[in-house]
């Protein structure tokens, strides 16, 4: 077993070998009190000797000396080796896997076709939203309106970190990420990522509680955005819905399934490694 755990911060990485060739790879990270694998790796002419099981024990063994009391992983339907990576954790005692959220994949193609053929996104291309509400670029906000939004992290009635729209910041997507002004307040906002040179992901919706009245205004700044990337934007869009994001269930059923070319779903599972 080959140990590069320590050589970056917080990286774990193990590979195992067989006989002097290397079977297997797993890699993690820890941070604070929790660990996360990342990926595990078996090369083909190895795989069902239980070489993955013995990574993942001695992962949980580092994460254990590293001071960690959990540990986390995340796979998707869409892996080759779904069935694998299912029965690798449930053998080696790991959660249940939890439905976190689905990846739908569409072409800007298909989009483009969408939008211009239905009539229905027709009056929603120049975004024109009731008086008192304005779409602002998230790129062109004002540092007042950010310092609006941060003073609302985690109070009562405002964001959590479920819905942050500061995630990933040098990914975010210039052509197509909002904040949704009412009344020149912070009401709300639509962020989108460039994951890829080909694909933008959105990536969050959020209708703040302080403002009442948002009915109507999501979907218009959702149609807008995909209209923005269906004339401007790269070849490829991929939506994420998270399983609590039950309001915006209902607006990828109105608005998406027509454009959809594939759909994956996501699947968390986690274990206690025992400590506090
Ligand atoms: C997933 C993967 C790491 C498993 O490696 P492995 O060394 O074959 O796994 P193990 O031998 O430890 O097997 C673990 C369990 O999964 C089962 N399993 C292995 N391959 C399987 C398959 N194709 N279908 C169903 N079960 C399978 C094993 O039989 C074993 O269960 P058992 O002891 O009850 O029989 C390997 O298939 C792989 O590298 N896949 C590609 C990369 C990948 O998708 N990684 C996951 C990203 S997080």
């Amino acid at each position: 077993m080959l140990d590069m755990t320590g050589r970056g911060k917080g990286i774990c990485a193990l590979a195992s070998y067989s006989g002097n060739k290397v079977s297997g790879l797993i890699l993690g990270r820890f941070e604070n009190k929790e660990a996360e694998m990342l990926s595990v790796y078996v090369n083909p002419f190895f795989r069902k000797k239980g070489i993955a099981s013995m990574l993942l024990k001695q992962f949980e063994k580092k994460a254990a000396a590293a001071g960690c009391s959990k540990i986390k992983a995340a796979f998707t339907s869409a892996m080759p080796s779904f069935g694998a990576v299912k029965r690798l954790f449930e053998k080696n005692g790991w959660s249940k896997p939890q439905k976190r959220m689905k990846l739908i994949y569409f072409s800007r193609e298909n989009l483009y076709r969408e939008i211009q053929e239905n009539p229905r996104y027709e009056k929603y291309k120049n975004a024109l939203l009731p008086k008192g509400f304005e779409l602002v670029k998230w790129c062109e906000l004002q540092p007042e309106k950010i310092a609006q939004i941060k003073s609302r992290h985690n109070q009562p009635g405002g964001w959590t970190d479920d819905n942050t729209p500061f995630r990933e910041p040098e990914k975010m997507e210039k052509l197509n990420s909002f904040a949704i002004l009412k009344d020149d307040s912070v009401a709300g906002w639509f962020i989108t990522h460039r994951i890829n040179p080909d694909t933008i992901r959105y990536t969050q919706i959020y209708n703040d509680p302080v403002a009442n009245g948002m009915r109507g205004i999501i979907i218009q700044t959702v149609i807008h955005a995909y209209w923005l990337h269906a004339m401007y934007g790269p070849e490829k869009g991929c939506f994420i819905i998270y399983e609590w994001n039950t309001s915006l269930l209902k607006i990828f059923e109105k608005l998406m399934e027509k454009l959809t070319d594939s759909c994956t779903e996501s699947f968390g599972v986690e274990k206690d490694i025992g400590q506090d």
